[in-house]
């Protein structure tokens, strides 16, 4: 297992200065080798499974159901969002709202600027398979015990907390959401959801093993406090473990890296992060993470560098399936940023025309463009830690 760090601090940064950044070459490069390495040896066996999955209790949705890309020209708007389609079924959460043409959750709303509905049920399904993909498809990262007592933060649709469940009988998993959209019927008897905000007092009084989440960098107002709230509620020797994209893109060459700054597709990224931050979500907090973590007392800090292709555009035949399973994740992601986008400055008028150019932005090959993603873990100590030494550390690595 590689342990690497997060050698950027983020945050305003733009794109085009990560890109050109020697340094960051060199890891852009170094990731690149990590995934098509491990992708060329491991996700290829693997396609024909996900291919034809089959679906999970409670998930009747499949991947090549997933896959059904939003229609040109209908903006944000005007999309059907009653059901997983054709075959799965759609879980309605009976506090739920419509905005924009979509349904958001209204057990706090406002609160979370994605929709709930089956599209992004949907979407949801098919982001854990590019996921699982991406990440060779394990589940966890941290060496954690087969019967570890396992909280899932903001678990969406449930489908990794099923699965995990699954996969480890003796475990005990409870996934919280602010949306009740999971399933209700042949769960695993060790699988069980609550509603619950994050962000409130959880009401949990046991102690977790193992707390994780997974691309939760929307949901939170402050995720220093929510890492040190993780810590306060693992027992000693627990593990978190979060699973992360930062809302960055990274181009294939100098060429792209042209093509991409004059495109719809980066004006999109800067609404999306820009939005996110005057409705206070920075989404670029996860570059942070690790540092947060070693404040708030972990040790053995873990990251791990992943990157997924925005299309097929790869040559190497695992990329360019997990890019081709990514894009369609893309084109319909770009459906439930609305919000992001119209905070971020864009008119409603513009709405429409501005997203189809995305959408063409995405499909188009000669956006040679990557998602830099990270696994970061790390462990609270069996006895309370005194961590200095660490931070300073961490300061330092920041500041490169
Ligand atoms: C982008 S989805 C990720 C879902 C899931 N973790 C996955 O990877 O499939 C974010 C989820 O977090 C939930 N969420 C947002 N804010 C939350 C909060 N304050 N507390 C609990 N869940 C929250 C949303 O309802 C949504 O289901």
């Amino acid at each position: 297992m590689r342990s690497e760090t997060l050698m950027r601090s983020g945050g305003g940064q733009s794109r085009l200065t990560y890109l050109n950044h020697p340094h960051h070459q060199q890891q852009q490069q170094q990731q690149q080798h990590e995934y098509f390495h491990h992708h060329s040896q491991s996700v290829l066996p693997r396609l024909p499974m996900l291919i034809s999955h089959k679906p999970l209790a409670g998930h009747q949705t499949s991947p090549q159901i997933a896959m059904t890309a939003p229609r040109e020209g209908s903006g944000d708007m005007g999309q059907s969002t009653a059901q997983r389609q054709p075959t799965g079924s759609t879980i309605p959460d009976a506090l739920s709202i419509q905005e924009h043409g979509r349904m958001f959750n209204a057990y706090r709303q406002g609160k979370y600027l994605m929709p709930n509905d089956g599209e992004e049920q949907n979407r949801l399904d098919l982001q854990h398979y590019v996921w699982q993909t991406m990440v060779h498809n394990r589940l966890n990262f941290a060496p954690i015990r087969d019967d570890s007592r396992v909280l899932d933060i903001g678990t969406g649709t449930g489908i990794w907390a099923i699965e995990f469940a699954k996969r480890y009988p003796k475990s005990t998993v409870v996934g919280t959401d602010i949306s009740l959209i999971q399933p209700t019927y042949s769960l695993p008897m060790n699988c069980s959801f609550e509603r619950e905000d994050a962000e409130d007092e959880w009401m949990f009084d046991a102690p977790f093993d193992y707390i994780r989440w997974r691309l939760m960098a929307s949901c939170f107002r402050s995720y220093k406090d929510m890492i040190y709230k993780v810590y306060a509620h693992l027992a000693p020797g627990g593990w978190a473990e979060f699973h992360e994209w930062a809302y960055e893109a990274c181009a294939d060459n100098a060429e792209t890296e042209e093509y991409y700054n004059g495109s719809a597709l980066r004006k999109w990224l800067e609404y999306v992060v820009g939005g996110g931050a005057s409705l206070g979500r920075d989404l670029r907090s996860p570059l942070h993470y690790r540092q947060w973590m070693i404040e708030a007392g972990f040790t053995e800090v873990t990251v791990r560098h992943f990157s997924v292709p925005l299309n097929g555009w790869p040559q190497e035949p695992a990329a360019s399936t997990l890019g081709n399973m990514a894009c369609v994740n893309c084109l319909q992601f770009v459906n439930s940023v609305t919000k992001f986008l119209l905070a971020g400055g864009l008119s409603r008028d513009a709405l429409p025309a501005f997203v189809d150019e995305v959408r063409a932005n995405v499909r188009d090959r000669r956006m040679r463009i990557s998602f830099p993603s990270y696994v970061i873990y790390g462990r609270k100590p069996d006895a309370p830690a005194t961590h200095h030494g660490e931070s300073m550390r961490v300061d330092n690595i920041l500041n490169m």
